[in-house]
């Protein structure tokens, strides 16, 4: 029986276990003890608890799953089991992103270095022990973008475009090593593709709408998205292919963010897992295939021919609504979108009196809308009609 070790599972890695055990393989999965008792029992998946979510308890999880026979395949679920399952995968001799792919995915300085080694395109950065180190650099280069190494979400990320920003900045934040960076404007895609053997065997682009500056939240998420300049589209081929091989990527899931600048593609990040917000699950419905499956079946070295399809058949978005910060006294048109025959599905996690901070980080968001349309301008009707009609009233605590 072929068996699947799965690191971390959460909500959005049910799908891994889902394809896993739709294929016929035997699941055994690590979950941490705070998202455990949400676990599916009875699926005839094994699971194996770990203390908590740090990257550290994942690997003794993993390897104590492991131990009980070495498994076929390891899927990471999300960026903290990258490091656990690519050590496990590098110890079996089982297909994965490889054992440098994920230590670059870890850590945002690791990635400057190793893509600056390979001359991709990148912002202008500076690494530092201590944000205060980074001054004289900052203020000759304003605006900056600040950014902790190792947090997501857009934890920590900042604009900072004044001195008085600058000095705010080191005052806060003080000591720790941080990356800063020079601000790159431009409009901000993802990039999402199944890798076997550092070859690119599918691919989505996903264009993205975030907050203003200084905090760059993600709001809406567009998959398949086709760049119409043909020059735009050589360049963004040419760029995903040298940031893969610039991290040694070998098998498995790659997503890549950047920003479209006058001069062609310039990298934010690059990590060897599950896109957030969604992202796979609207990738699935754009293309009409089970991206998770895909993953699956390459942790196990099987064929893809048969499951992927390159080209869109509709057209999915995430949209992640937000409102003016304040406790909510209001929600209106909730149910007329639920019935929009585009809206797959609406989601909220605060209700009547719940408080909504300034927007400063994913978490922060107020929950999400699940949009697949027929086409792109279908799609966009229904983004409006959602924002038109979705009104969440909020007032300041006196
Ligand atoms: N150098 C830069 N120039 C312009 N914008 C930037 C720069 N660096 C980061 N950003 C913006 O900040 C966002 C968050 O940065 P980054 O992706 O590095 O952090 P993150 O916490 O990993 O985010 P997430 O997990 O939400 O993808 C980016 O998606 C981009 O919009
Ligand atoms: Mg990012």
């Amino acid at each position: 029986m072929t068996e699947l070790l799965l690191v971390g599972v959460g909500q959005m890695g049910r799908p891994y276990l889902e394809a896993a055990l739709r294929i016929g393989c035997t699941v055994r999965a690590v979950e941490s003890r705070a998202a455990f008792p949400g676990l599916p029992v009875g699926t005839g998946a094994d699971f194996y608890q770990v203390d908590n979510g740090l990257d550290e308890s994942w690997l003794l999880g993993a390897l104590q799953a492991a131990e009980q026979g070495p498994p076929q395949g390891v899927v990471a679920f999300a960026e903290a089991h990258v490091t656990a399952a690519a050590l496990l995968q590098d110890r079996l001799g089982v297909p994965g992103p490889s054992l440098h792919a994920a230590t670059i995915s870890r850590n945002k300085g690791l990635q400057r270095m190793s893509c600056a080694a390979r001359g991709v395109s990148q912002p202008e950065f500076l690494l530092v022990p201590s944000i205060a180190d980074a001054r004289e650099w900052m203020a000759e280069r304003l605006p900056v973008v600040v950014k902790p190494l190792t947090f997501g979400g857009s934890v920590g990320v900042e604009q900072v475009s004044t001195i008085e920003e600058l000095d705010s900045a080191i005052e806060r934040r003080g000591e720790g090593k941080l990356l800063v960076e020079g601000a790159v404007s431009g409009p901000e895609f993802s990039w999402e593709a199944l890798v076997r053997d550092g070859s690119v065997l599918f691919e989505n682009v996903t264009a993205k709408e975030t907050t203003e500056p200084p905090y760059f939240v993600e709001l809406t998420h567009r998959c398949g998205h086709r760049f119409e300049d043909p020059k735009v589209a050589q360049q963004v081929q040419e760029f995903t292919r040298l940031v893969l091989d610039a991290i040694g990527m070998r098998t498995g899931l790659a997503h890549l963010e950047f920003r479209l600048g006058p001069d062609g593609p310039v990298l934010m990040e690059v990590a060897v897992r599950t896109p957030g917000d969604h992202i796979a699950e609207a990738v699935c419905l754009t293309y009409g295939f089970d991206l998770y499956e895909g993953v699956v079946r390459l942790a196990l070295g099987l064929p893809l021919d048969d499951l992927i399809q390159r080209e869109p058949v509709q057209f999915a978005a995430v949209h992640h609504p937000d409102c003016p910060p304040g406790r909510i006294t209001g929600i209106e048109g909730l149910s007329e979108i639920e019935a929009h025959p585009f809206v797959q599905r609406v989601s909220l996690n605060r209700g009547i009196g719940d408080l909504v901070k300034p927007l400063s980080s994913s978490s922060e968001r107020i929950g999400y809308a699940l949009v697949v349309a027929p086409t792109p301008e279908a799609r966009e009707e229904t983004l409006a009609f959602i924002q038109a009609r979705l009104r969440i009233t909020t007032v300041l605590d006196g």
